[in-house]
C-alpha cells in the first residue's frame, strides 16, 4: 500500500519505556506496573499497554497514505489523511482493555493458552479523530444504517501488519454497521492519542477506536474498510476472542458455536497493592480502577479486608474535585473510574474489590466459574494479600 508498509521482522521496532513489563518481546506485548496505572486518570502514552500480533508497520509517506473503502456500497472511495483531517474532530475519553487482561491469574486455576497479563492490559486515553459516521457519509452511507441497499450489514477494518495467526496476513475485525453508523456509539477513526499524533505502537497514522468493546476490535494501522454481508471471517473474530464455557477445552472445541466477543463485562482491580504486599503500618490505601463495557457506568465498588465476608463502599472519581455519578452527562461514559478506600488491617488479610455497573452487573466471585480455554475476560473479584511486617520476616 502506498505510504504505509509492514516489515516482516522485528528489526525496526519503535523505542519503548523501560519500566514496561514485557510479557512477550516479539511481537511486543507489555504493560505498566500496577501502581503507575493509577497515577493518572488519563494514561500517559508511554505507560499505555501495547498489544501487538506482528512487527509494527512504518509510514513511508503520509501524503500518499489512504484508506480504501469498498464492498457492498454504491460509491467506493479512497480516503486520504487530508480528507480525514477536514472532517469535524471529536475527542473521546475511552478506556481500552485487552480481553486477555488478568489472564495470568486465570491460568493459575487451570492452564490457558495466550500471552500472560497481570491487571494492567488496560489504559484510558483521550482519542482524537473523525467519527466513523462522518467518514461513511463520504461514501454515501447515511447515519443509523443497519443494512446498505447492496446488503452490507457489517463493517470490516483491515490492517497491514503481518500476523502469524493469519499466516502472514493482516489483522482484521468487524463491528455491525448499525454500531458504526450510530453517532452515539462514538466509534472513531483516531489519529491522536492524548493530544499527540498516535505513536507507531498505537496505530500511527490511523486506527479504529470502538469504545466499550474489547480492544481486539480497535484495529490499528488501518489499511482498508469493507462493507460486508456477514461478520469478518478473520482469525481474531472467528478463532480467538470468543468466550467459551469451562466445559470446553482444546479437544472438544467448535469455534462456530460462539459469537465473537464485543462489549466487555464489568471489571475492577486493586492497583495500590501488589500480591503479596508486606505493610509496615496497619492503615492501608486500597485504590484501583473499575470499568464496564457498552458505556455502562460504575454504580458502586465494594471492598473487603476479610476475603469477602464484610464489605465497605469505596469512593469513586474520574477527575479530581468533580463528583462521579454513573450516567451524569459530565462523566466520561466510556472511561474507567478510580476507586479508593482506607482500611485498618490488624493482621494478614485478603483484600478484595468488586464493582457493580449501572445495569447491576456484578463481577463473579471466583475465576473457576468463568474459566475459558483462551483465558479471556477474567473479571472475577480481584484479591490481593497483605502481611503485616517486613518482607524478610
Ligand atoms: N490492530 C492490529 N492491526 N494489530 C493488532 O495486533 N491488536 C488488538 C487491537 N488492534 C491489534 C490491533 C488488540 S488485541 C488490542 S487489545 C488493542 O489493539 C491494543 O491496542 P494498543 O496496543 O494500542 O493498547
Amino acid at each position: 500500500m502506498p505510504g504505509l508498509s509492514a516489515p516482516s521482522d522485528y528489526s525496526r521496532e519503535p523505542p519503548r519505556h523501560p519500566s514496561l513489563k514485557i510479557n512477550s518481546k516479539e511481537p511486543f506485548n507489555a504493560e505498566p506496573p500496577r501502581l503507575a496505572l493509577i497515577s493518572s486518570y488519563v494514561t500517559p502514552v508511554d505507560y499505555f499497554y501495547k498489544r501487538n500480533h506482528g512487527p509494527i508497520p512504518i509510514v513511508e509517506d503520509i501524503d500518499r497514505y489512504f484508506v480504501s473503502i469498498s464492498g457492498l456500497v454504491q460509491n467506493p472511495k479512497d480516503i486520504f489523511m487530508k480528507d480525514i483531517w477536514s472532517l469535524p474532530k471529536y475527542t473521546v475519553t475511552a478506556t481500552l482493555q485487552c480481553a486477555g487482561n488478568r489472564r495470568t491469574a486465570m491460568s493459575k486455576t487451570r492452564k490457558v493458552k495466550g500471552v500472560g497479563w497481570d491487571v494492567a492490559a488496560i489504559g484510558n486515553a483521550v482519542w482524537g479523530g473523525a467519527k466513523l459516521t462522518d467518514v461513511l457519509e463520504l461514501i454515501g452511507v447515511p447515519k443509523l444504517t443497519s443494512v446498505t441497499p447492496l446488503g452490507g450489514k457489517h463493517i470490516e477494518f483491515v490492517s497491514i501488519d503481518k500476523c502469524k495467526e493469519e499466516h502472514g496476513g493482516p489483522y482484521k475485525a468487524s463491528i455491525p454497521l448499525s454500531q458504526a453508523t450510530n453517532p452515539v456509539a462514538d466509534v472513531l477513526l483516531a489519529y491522536e492519542m492524548n493530544g499527540e499524533p498516535l505513536n507507531r505502537d498505537h496505530g500511527y497514522p490511523l486506527r479504529v477506536i470502538v469504545p466499550g468493546v474489547i480492544g481486539a476490535r480497535s484495529v490499528k494501522w488501518l489499511d482498508s474498510i469493507n462493507i460486508i454481508a456477514e461478520e469478518c471471517q478473520g482469525f481474531f473474530m472467528q478463532k480467538d476472542y470468543k468466550m467459551f464455557p469451562p466445559s470446553v477445552d482444546w479437544e472438544n472445541i467448535n469455534w462456530s458455536t460462539r459469537n465473537p466477543q464485543m462489549d466487555f463485562p464489568v471489571q475492577s482491580a486493586i492497583c495500590s497493592l501488589e500480591d503479596i504486599n508486606f505493610v509496615k503500618h496497619e492503615k492501608i490505601t486500597i485504590k484501583g480502577y473499575a470499568v464496564s463495557g457498552g458505556g455502562r457506568g460504575i454504580e458502586r465498588v465494594d471492598v473487603s479486608i476479610d476475603g469477602g465476608k464484610t464489605w465497605v463502599e469505596a469512593s469513586r472519581y474520574q477527575k479530581p474535585g468533580i463528583p462521579y455519578n454513573a450516567g451524569d452527562s459530565c462523566s466520561d461514559k466510556w472511561a474507567w473510574v478510580f476507586f479508593q478506600a482506607e482500611a485498618e488491617v490488624p493482621q494478614s488479610a485478603e483484600i478484595v474489590a468488586k464493582a457493580v455497573d449501572i445495569a447491576a452487573n456484578v463481577q463473579p466471585e471466583n475465576v473457576e466459574v468463568i474459566w475459558n480455554l483462551r483465558g479471556i475476560l477474567n473479571t472475577s473479584w480481584h484479591r490481593v494479600h497483605v502481611r503485616i511486617g517486613h518482607s524478610n520476616m
